[in-house]
């Protein structure tokens, strides 16, 4: 943490402050200062910078890096904007996800798997419930993710878990209770993200191995945003952080319009290179039941 507080000019401070508070409410930019906290990697390797408006992971041969949330949210909308380890990144992950705790946790998953300079990364999607899950999608990016800053979304309600990418939904997992399929609504989770060596899977399933003459690896973060009931001491808060993009809370508005079903089936033409769902020599005994009830 930034020193702070000691200042003389104690009013000017107030002033200064209330203004930062304004900007605050008006960009609803996170603060990555008051919003998470660094858990792994120490002062080294995991930054915040600029007033706690960026942050970044880094990874060397020693160790990786990560943050967790303070808090815990249940169902909400929760973006970031994140620019991937750039140049030759073969060999490291850069996991984005929220989850809740226990051998039973619930879990929604962005991880990007790196690749050499100029291959693509692949962005491997997974949705755990009850500490179990095999539900892996995988996708190409329709840009360059190490570029420039780019923003990925979860929408989780009760109804269905959204994961978009620049606004764009890239898959929909639905509520499947109904044919036994358990559904993340009870556990509340919080949100982290790492930067790790995985050379023993993450690029062409292992066959590439981590540079090491280019460490450290560096990923960046910046404009976390949640529109989200928060979970404290067993009861929900619902925190609007943005009314004027969120009156109403459009966020628990039921389904994808049809513009959202055409961008979603756009990225699964043209960008999805793995569906555990067409995996049917993975399911031998069948597809699994959430993968029945839709084409998601
Ligand atoms: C890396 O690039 C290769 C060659 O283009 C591609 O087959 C692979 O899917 C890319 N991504 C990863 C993470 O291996």
């Amino acid at each position: 943490m930034a020193p702070r507080g000691s200042s003389p000019c104690a009013s000017y401070m107030v002033v200064l402050g209330s203004l930062l508070l304004m900007a605050a409410s008006i960009a609803a930019a996170g603060n990555f200062y008051q919003d998470f906290d660094v858990t792994w990697g120490g002062g080294e390797r995991a930054k915040i910078f600029n007033r706690g408006l960026l942050l970044s992971l880094s990874l060397d041969r020693v160790s990786g890096s990560g943050f967790r949330s303070k808090k815990e949210y249940l169902f909400g909308r929760i973006d970031m904007q994140l620019k991937l380890v750039a140049g030759n990144s073969a060999g490291t992950v850069t996991a984005y996800y929220l989850s809740s705790q226990g051998p039973t946790h619930d879990e929604i998953d962005f991880e990007f798997l790196g690749n050499l300079t100029g291959d693509p990364y692949i962005l491997h999607t997974n949705v755990f419930t009850q500490g179990k899950g095999n539900r892996e999608q995988q996708f190409y990016l329709w840009f360059d993710p190490t570029r420039n800053f780019h923003t990925y979304s979860v929408i989780w309600k009760p109804q269905h878990i959204i994961f978009l990418v620049d606004n764009i939904p890239i898959r929909v997992f639905k509520n499947a209770e109904s044919v036994g399929v358990p559904f993340p609504k009870s556990q509340p989770m919080k949100i982290y993200s790492s930067l790790w060596n995985a050379d023993d899977w993450a690029t062409r399933g292992g066959l590439i191995k981590t540079d090491w003459s280019k460490a450290p690896f560096t990923a960046y973060y910046r404009n976390f945003q949640v529109t989200a009931c928060t979970w404290s001491s067993g009861s929900s808060s619902c925190d609007i952080r943005r009314p004027s993009s969120y009156s109403g809370a459009t966020w628990q508005v039921n389904e994808l319009d049809a513009n959202g079903r055409r961008r979603l089936r756009w990225v699964q033409k043209y960008f999805m290179i793995y569906n555990y769902c067409a995996d049917l020599k993975r399911f031998p005994q069948g597809i699994p039941a959430e993968c029945k009830r839709s084409r998601f």
